[in-house]
């Protein structure tokens, strides 16, 4: 099967969506092949551009002629996420498979969006790129076999500082109108890989924060814009399993650059994962003789798939673009009929309501349920 493919947002998102679709029949065997065709920015100047440093034939100033295009028959969405819910939908009315960024949407919008793809049968992918790193898999793997016995708790975290100079103007990440501050913009990707790891979330008490009230509305402008969405959000969780757990969303912490990490420990080990060093997996056996007891390192090498399909040999470590190449695959997959590892627009919108609830239980100080 050879399907045509439009990129929508030529952005930082862009640029790895565009590169994880050139990769993809290169490093996997896979039913489908996919041939890049148009690339849509806001404006067709931008377009043009983009269409020359990415490798598009063709480009358009309009996203909706992206999607009337015939010869296009996968999408993605990588753009602002207030303009996620009104593009998906155009998208699967006009039959294309959809894949977009997170924050999917409000919670209102990814349900909808769910149900459109649902209906109209497409696929549909949401940009949780971190639970498709080999080492995640390998961390359920040691959950699931019972290696770690029984998990007792879950400490998580998505941690940046890419928002903690208060010089950083007001910009579309602030919006209030989009789906929340650093739990919806961050906070999505550590929540998808609680549930990743561990099971649905049916329960928070969350509380939020934020430290910045207001930024200049552009670079060295003296006129500010207040801000209206958290800075700082953290939870405490529980999982239909049994355990417990707590999760921070944070982009102010000084010097803290990609700190996706988590540790569950069990009542027979504990394994831990930093984002910052996504090639390890730190694993620790309370079997281990006393005087020898500690975390030991696992590098991720070709028996930890699909990390051979890069490199034949252990510990030269994958990339971040690598990730977004594995979650192409497992949308081409799903497109060609094997789902199971497809993150579709309902775990986007499952990820959304945790968010969403923990927004409330902060407003409301008491435990918010999840539907
Ligand atoms: N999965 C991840 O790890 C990850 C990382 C960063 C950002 N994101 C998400 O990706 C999305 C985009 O973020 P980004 O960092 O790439 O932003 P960006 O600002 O770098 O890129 C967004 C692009 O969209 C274009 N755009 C805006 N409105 C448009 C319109 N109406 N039509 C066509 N193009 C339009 C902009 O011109 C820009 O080039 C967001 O939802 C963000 O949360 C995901």
């Amino acid at each position: 099967m050879r399907l045509g493919y439009g990129l929508i947002g030529a952005g930082f998102m862009g640029k790895t969506h565009t590169l994880g679709f050139l990769n993809v029949n290169r490093v996997f065997r896979l039913p489908v092949e996919v041939e890049l065709r148009k690339v849509a920015e806001y404006d067709a100047a931008v377009a043009e551009r983009a269409a020359k440093s990415l490798g598009y034939p063709e480009f358009t100033g309009d996203w909706r002629t992206l999607i009337g295009d015939p010869a296009i028959h996968i999408v993605s969405i990588a753009t602002p996420g207030t303009t996620h819910c009104e593009m998906s939908l155009a998208a699967i009315a006009a039959g294309k498979h959809v894949y977009c960024e997170k924050p999917l949407a409000t919670a209102a919008e990814a349900e909808k969006m769910t149900a459109a793809g649902e209906a109209a049968g497409v696929k549909t992918m949401v940009g949780f790129n971190y639970i498709k790193n080999p080492m995640m898999r390998v961390a359920r793997e040691i959950i699931d076999s019972g290696e770690i016995g029984e998990v007792r708790t879950f400490r998580g975290m998505h941690i940046e500082d890419n928002l903690m100079d208060a010089d950083i103007p007001w910009h579309w990440r602030l919006d209030k109108a989009g789906a929340g501050g650093a739990m919806a913009d961050i906070g999505s990707h550590i929540l998808a890989t609680a549930r990743y790891l561990l099971g649905p979330i049916v329960e928070v008490l969350g509380d939020v924060t934020t430290v910045i009230p207001s930024r200049p509305v552009a670079g060295g402008a003296c006129q500010t814009r207040a801000v209206e969405v958290e800075d700082i959000a953290r939870a405490f969780v529980r999982f239909e399993r049994g355990c417990s757990g707590v999760i921070e969303a944070n982009w102010i912490a000084a010097g803290r650059k990609m700190q996706h990490d988590f540790e569950v420990s069990g009542s027979k080990g504990g394994i831990f994962f930093s984002q910052e060093r996504f090639s390890e997996l730190d694993l620790y056996l309370n079997d281990d003789r006393p005087g020898r007891r500690g975390f030991h390192k696992i590098f991720a090498g070709p028996e930890h798939p699909p990390y051979g399909d890069f490199c034949i040999a252990p510990g030269h470590q994958l990339g971040f673009n690598d990730l977004k190449t594995i979650e192409v695959r497992d949308f081409l997959r799903a497109i060609a009929g094997d789902t199971s590892d497809q993150t579709s627009f309902r775990e986007g919108w499952e990820v959304q309501k945790t968010v969403e609830a923990i927004y409330r239980s902060s407003r409301e100080h008491r435990w918010v349920k999840l539907q």
